[in-house]
C-alpha cells in the first residue's frame, strides 16, 4: 500500500506543470504579452534594445542563464532595469531567458 501511494505521488508531481518547470499556457501568454510590452518599453518592441541593451539571441548567447535570470528578478542597481521578482517566479524567469534564446516571438 505504501508503496503504491508512493508511486501515485511520483507521477503527480511528476506531471504537474509547475514541477516541468514551464509556466502553464495561460501564464505563457500572459508572460510574453509582458515581455513585449513592458520590457518591450526598454529594450525595444523587437529586441534590439532601446534604453536597455538589446535582448537577441546573438545579444545573449555569451551571457550565462543565471547572470541573466538574476537581472530579471532582482534589477541592476544603479541602472534603470529594475527588480521583477513581485511579478515574475524564479521559473518564470528561466522560461523566459528561453524565449529569449529562441528569439521568439520577437518580430
Ligand atoms: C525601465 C527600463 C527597463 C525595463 C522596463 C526593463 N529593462 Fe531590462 N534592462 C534595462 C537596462 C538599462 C539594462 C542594462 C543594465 C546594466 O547596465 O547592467 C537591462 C538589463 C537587462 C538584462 C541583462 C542583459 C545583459 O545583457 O546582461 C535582461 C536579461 C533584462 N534586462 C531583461 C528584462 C526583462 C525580461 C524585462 C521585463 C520583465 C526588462 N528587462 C524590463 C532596462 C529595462
Amino acid at each position: 500500500m505504501l508503496r503504491f501511494i508512493a508511486v501515485v505521488m511520483v507521477v503527480v508531481v511528476w506531471a504537474s506543470p509547475a514541477f516541468a518547470g514551464d509556466p502553464a499556457a495561460p501564464r505563457q501568454k500572459e508572460l510574453l504579452y509582458l515581455l513585449e510590452q513592458d520590457c518591450g518599453s526598454c529594450h525595444g518592441l523587437t529586441r534590439k534594445g532601446g534604453l536597455g541593451p538589446a535582448l537577441l539571441p546573438r545579444d545573449i548567447a555569451e551571457k550565462p542563464d543565471e547572470g541573466l535570470v538574476d537581472a530579471i528578478l532582482l534589477g541592476r542597481p544603479g541602472t534603470p532595469m529594475g527588480p521583477w521578482n513581485f511579478e515574475i517566479s524564479e521559473e518564470e524567469a528561466f522560461w523566459l531567458v528561453r524565449q529569449l534564446r529562441n528569439g521568439k516571438p520577437a518580430k
